[in-house]
């Protein structure tokens, strides 16, 4: 993976920097609440196979991306609405040496710019709560191929929170999120035989750090941010509101043919 190094456009304003930006910014590879065991059923229920075409929406820094060709051998397109993320992507597929196999673009995923049924799979990572989701889904499910399957990854209240909480959430950790019953979702916009797999969020505990980023990168990550004073500040923000957040969240992993 490329190394990180933060543009100044980015340095500008830490305090308003979204979480998961702040995350790609210093280096870290794993983006979304399950972690690895999430992607790990994602690829489950997304059944990939040899030489398939696969679109994955909201890549970040195109950790699952690049995953996707080297375990399954398939060929993936790589979207995200971010021009940084899109840059550390680019920036990781080369180091990898899989440019050509990994395609990288600039896009949103309530409006994508590819015609009907051009993927045979679409998998998305923690993208849906801060985008129109009905829009997204149905964006999503266009895009696949009848008989494709489509594979999303999000948060979840795994039990009803205080209204402090969700404001915490919603509005001061990761806004705009807003969490849904993903599966209903789904299958309202016609996708048949739905599959869930679920868990708890770990990314933020040591254990769940060291598992998603492995020693290396974890030593890398966390010497970026103590190198930097706004880095450290950012960071010790950031865990005490996700701990306070946390214990009321859950993943889920939603899976399903497209009709
Ligand atoms: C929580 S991060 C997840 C990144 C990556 N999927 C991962 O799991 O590591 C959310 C990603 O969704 C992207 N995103 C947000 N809104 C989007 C949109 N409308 N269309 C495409 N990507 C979007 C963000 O730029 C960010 O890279």
């Amino acid at each position: 993976m490329a190394t990180v190094t933060a543009p100044l456009s980015v340095q500008d304003d830490l305090d308003a920097m979204l979480p998961y930006t702040f995350m790609a910014l210093v280096g870290k590879r794993v983006i979304h609440p399950g972690g690895r065991p999430a992607t790990a059923a994602l690829y489950k229920l997304s059944d990939l196979q040899p030489g398939m075409h696969v679109l994955e929406v909201g890549c970040g820094v195109g950790t699952t991306a690049i995953e996707v060709v080297r375990r399954f051998d398939c060929h993936v397109t790589a979207v995200d609405i971010d021009p940084f993320m899109v840059e550390r992507a680019e920036d990781n597929v080369k180091a990898a040496g899989l440019t050509g196999r990994v395609t990288v673009a600039q896009g949103d995923i309530q409006s994508l710019n590819y015609p009907d049924q051009q993927f045979d799979r679409v998998l998305v990572e923690a993208v849906l709560e801060f985008v129109d989701p009905m829009r997204a889904v149905k964006e999503v499910v266009r895009v696949c191929r009848s008989g494709g399957r489509v594979v999303d990854h999000e948060f979840v209240w795994r039990k009803a929170p205080t209204p402090e909480v969700r404001m915490l959430f919603e509005d001061k950790v990761c806004p705009p999120s807003r969490l849904l019953d993903w599966q209903d979702l789904y299958q309202s916009a016609g996708l048949s035989d739905v599959s869930l797999v679920s868990g708890i969020p770990s990314i933020m505990t040591p254990h769940g750090f060291l598992r998603d980023e492995g020693p290396i990168n974890m030593v890398s990550v966390l010497a970026h941010v103590l190198r930097h004073a706004p880095y450290r500040r950012k960071m010790a923000h950031l865990y005490s509101d996700l701990r306070r957040v946390f214990p009321y969240l859950g993943w889920v992993v939603v899976g399903g043919l497209t009709p």
